[in-house]
């Protein structure tokens, strides 16, 4: 499906992300892990994916910066010679409130998550026109860039935000051939969510509100990612779709 496609994934070696460098590697491409902390989860994926037969690098590259993402592209075009897939799926979250947040948890949250987006979206998308072939940039969003979760209001605010970079990338560069979707998880069985399912409480109140009664395995997450970069997918551009088991929509029936 992606034969002969290079892929930059960033935050490649942990959870929804390690999934989809594996998924995009199995569909035939050549993948770029991005990683900052723990080298030794991206050599291991680095390995697997050379055991798929497919090619991979590693770098480490901190996505908030704007000069490590350039580093990020230009080490991939001298390993690969090209870009054609560029996945910003880099987050953190700090499960504060409005009330509670500090402008040093908000200006990392924002760096991480949106910035990082922004420029990679940018950075990806020059090299995409300069090497004259059309291009798919994914953002990794979640049901909160539409829902609220108090308690997580810098998270939201970076998600609504990357909601309309998604839309508005994905008509400034539509002319250009190259599309900009956003993927918009529900919970996922992740290291995000390491607090709440180690909590068995927490865990029964999460499942509960879950019209399909259960997380996300971090591989159907990468379905549909690897979909959207496919030939298949390309009408596809300046929306989210919706991987939630039905969360957004869920009500009590009263
Ligand atoms: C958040 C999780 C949350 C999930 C469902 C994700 O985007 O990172 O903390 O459990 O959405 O609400």
């Amino acid at each position: 499906m992606l034969e002969d496609k290079v892929a930059i994934v960033t935050g490649a070696n942990s959870g929804i992300g390690r999934a989809i460098a594996l998924g995009l590697a199995q569909a035939g491409a050549n993948v770029t892990i991005d990683y900052v902390v723990h080298p030794e989860s991206a050599q291991e994926l680095e390995e697997e994916i050379r055991h798929l037969g497919e090619k991979a690098i590693m770098v480490d590259a901190d996505v908030s910066q704007v000069a490590d993402l350039q580093m990020l592209v230009d080490k991939t075009i001298e390993a690969f010679g090209r870009l054609d897939i560029f996945v910003n799926n880099a987050g953190i979250e700090t499960r504060t409130s409005l009330l509670d947040t500090t402008e040093e948890q908000f200006d990392k949250v924002m760096a991480v998550n949106l910035k990082s987006a922004f420029f990679g979206t940018q950075i990806a998308a020059q090299q995409m026109i300069k090497q004259g072939s059309d291009g798919r940039i994914i953002n990794i969003s979640s049901v909160h860039e539409d829902w609220p979760m108090p308690g997580n209001t810098p998270y939201c605010c970076s998600k609504g935000g990357m909601r309309m970079l998604t839309r508005t990338a994905g008509v400034e560069l539509a002319e250009k051939g190259i599309t900009v979707v956003g993927v918009g998880p529900g919970a996922v069985a992740t290291p995000i969510n390491q607090e709440t399912m180690s909590d068995p409480d927490k865990l029964a109140r999460l499942k509960a509100a879950i019209p399909l009664g259960r997380l996300a395995d971090p591989a159907e997450i990468a379905d549909l990612v690897v979909w959207l970069a496919s030939a298949q997918a390309g009408y596809v551009t300046a929306t989210t779709y919706f991987l939630d088991g039905g969360i957004m929509q869920g009500s009590p029936g009263l």
